[in-house]
């Protein structure tokens, strides 16, 4: 620690060892109760507890000043450590077994009577929010930051030592294509002209490598317009990292070693190679490009037995490009009408149009509306494709892939949860590869990066980008996942300005807007690019599914509310017509002042 006049020892840190030593601390007033005249003060600093007592027999001085002593005032005591009479040791605190009795006591700061009690559990988020700086003095919140710290410093030291330079890059900056809305700021001297906030540093981490860094990473602050979710903040960090001269493997080697470190930081032992599953198959299986492999109720395909039957409006919907996907429910036969209608309804909420079910009853035989389309055998055909047992329910939908694979994964998440499924002792890490290049929009109305438009189609399906085949190119990126959470994203880069052309036509970018977007980085391309590739880590999130907790906020010291509020500062403020005159702006809100 670091010795000063206010404190030459910490609260937390005293035990047997420091009795008869003289000391100062200095801290908050935690708890402070009279006992029969005596007054006993749990004083706290970051470190943790110590017992200050007064006694007006012994030190009636300070008596008389802790009697005007509140909760969470800030004071300073010097004394001798003492040892507490053994039948009053105190074994909820390290520092139980001792206390002082102060010679002097002083009165660094008064505090108001806090708008909430720190310790209680049932204050909202909100007030918490708004009180951010009280809310830190709890001890899980300060265990968090510790534990944020320390994973930091674990990842900084493995890179660091694999010999990759922290690159600082903008803030204020033309735009990053990650997909989200672009935070903007109005330009001042550029009338007219506006700044995005990075998404993420993606194009000058690109150009670090064209710069010949070779190895960069940063702890990058990122933002994003998008709507806001438990694990999603406006402004958030990535730890972002880049190499030169690497295809994928090589990737994905390094950020193994970063996540047994940045585990090994929150007392988490886990062990690479992580399982790489293909794109398709997570999409098969899970229903999902981030499965929770803790639980299994994987989906199925009983597409061919479908077709095979009688039901006709499925059949159409597979005829079309559609397809169809199970689940298993085991012991579901059991649902009532009610669970079973609920059930449906949580689907459609889901964005299903129907959810065809088929109960394989205790006797033996089927029970199903869907009976009347398919045959005995056929229903038998899809129990064996379900694994189905006597006492099971199935569940299943036909429609569009991308509604299908989004429905059944999330009835699947729903069945894990709900039936108590997933291992919470496991940690389930895995890479999905061989990510689709393309996404087709239905709002835009066209084909969308999946992961950004920098990342290296498959060398193999050039040909299909030419002729126009955009939905079966496959792109050269990896997501790493844990336990059903995307954790950081990547892929190897173009590093050649003909293909970076290419993608940017395909995504409809005509050349004038693609030379207007992203122009210098065509150019930085043509003078000399190395392979590339890289990724980002969503600290936030890292720390969070450490932390065991649901919500980001809990692992960011100022976080935004779901409305990217900040309701302690109440950002986003209004600017007066002085400041947006200066910027040149003109508002349809009528709330200047
Ligand atoms: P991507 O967009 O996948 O990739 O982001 C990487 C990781 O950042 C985290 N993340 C977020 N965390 C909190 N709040 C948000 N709003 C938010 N958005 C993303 C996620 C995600 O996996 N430039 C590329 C990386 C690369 O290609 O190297 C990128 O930003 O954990
Ligand atoms: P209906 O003829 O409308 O009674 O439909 C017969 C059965 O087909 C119902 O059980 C529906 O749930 C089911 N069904 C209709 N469309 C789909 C679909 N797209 N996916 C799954 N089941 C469907």
């Amino acid at each position: 620690m670091i010795k000063t006049s206010f404190k030459d020892h910490e609260c937390g840190k005293l035990n047997l060892s420091n009795v008869d030593e003289t000391i100062t601390l200095s801290g908050w007033v935690s708890t402070i109760r009279d006992l029969g005249g005596i007054l006993f003060v749990e004083l706290r600093d970051r470190s943790g507890f110590f017992q200050i007592v007064a006694n007006p027999q012994i030190n009636p001085e300070i008596h008389k000043v802790l009697e005007h002593v509140r909760s969470e005032y800030v004071i300073k005591v010097s004394g001798k450590v003492s040892k507490r009479p053994e039948e009053t040791y105190n074994e909820k605190y390290p520092t139980g077994q001792v206390e002082m009795y102060p010679q002097t006591i002083e009165i660094l700061s008064e505090a108001k009577t806090l708008p909430f009690v720190l310790d209680d559990e049932n204050v909202s988020e909100d007030v918490r929010l708004k009180y951010r700086y009280l809310d830190l003095r709890r001890e899980p919140m300060l265990e968090k930051l510790v534990m944020r710290h320390n994973i930091v410093q674990a990842i900084r030291n493995y890179m660091n030592n694999l010999d990759f330079l922290e690159v600082e890059t903008p803030i204020l900056i033309k735009t990053t294509p990650e997909g989200a809305r672009d935070y903007l700021v109005p330009s001042r001297v550029q009338e007219g002209k506006f700044y995005a906030l990075p998404q993420s540093p993606q194009i000058f981490k690109q150009l670090l490598m064209v710069g010949g860094i070779e190895r960069y990473y940063q702890i990058a602050k990122c933002f994003r317009d998008e709507d806001l979710r438990a694990d999603r903040q406006p402004e958030f960090t990535q730890v972002d990292i880049e190499m030169s001269f690497v295809e994928q493997q090589d990737v994905i080697n390094v950020v193994e070693g970063l996540i047994v470190d940045a585990f090994k930081a929150a007392g988490v032992e886990v062990k690479p190679p992580f399982i790489q599953m293909p794109w398709q198959e997570a999409m098969d299986r899970f229903g999902s490009d981030k499965p929770d492999t803790r639980f299994g109720l994987e989906l199925f395909d009983i597409g061919d037995i479908i077709l095979e039957s009688d039901f006709q409006i499925v059949k159409n919907t597979l005829l079309n490009g559609g397809i169809v996907r199970g689940i298993r429910i085991p012991g579901g036969a059991s649902y009532s009408r009610k669970d079973i209608d609920d059930i449906t309804k949580l689907a459609v909420s889901f964005g299903a149009k129907a959810l065809a079910n088929i109960i394989y009853q205790e006797d033996g035989t089927a029970k199903s509306p869907v009976l009347k389309f398919v045959t005995e055998e056929q229903a038998k055909a899809i129990q064996e494709r379900a694994g189905a047992k006597a006492g099971d329910i199935i569940f299943f939908v036909a429609d569009k892939p991308k509604l299908v694979y989004d429905v059944m994964g999330r009835l699947r998440l729903h069945f894990g949860k709900s039936l108590n499924l997933i291992d919470e002792s496991k940690h389930a890490l895995l890479w999905v590869v061989d990510f689709p290049m393309f996404e087709w929009s239905d709002e835009e109305g066209r084909f969308m990066a999946m992961h950004h438009p920098f990342t290296s189609p498959n060398l193999e399906d050039l040909d299909k980008l030419d002729s126009g085949d955009l939905g079966n190119v496959k792109s050269i990126a990896y997501d790493i996942v844990y336990n059903g959470t995307e954790l950081g994203g990547g892929s190897v880069r173009i590093h050649s300005s003909e293909v970076q052309k290419k993608i940017f036509k395909a995504l409809g970018l005509t050349e004038e807007e693609a030379t207007e977007k992203f122009g210098f980085m065509v150019n930085a391309l043509q003078y000399g690019t190395p392979p590339h590739a890289g990724l980002a880590i969503g600290l936030d999130r890292l720390v969070a599914l450490l932390a065991r907790t649901d919500s980001i906020r809990d692992v960011i010291a100022f976080p935004k509310n779901a409305a990217a509020k900040d309701l302690m500062s109440d950002a986003p403020g209004i600017a007066s017509i002085k400041q947006l005159r200066e910027l040149h702006i003109k508002s349809t809100v009528n709330n200047q002042k």
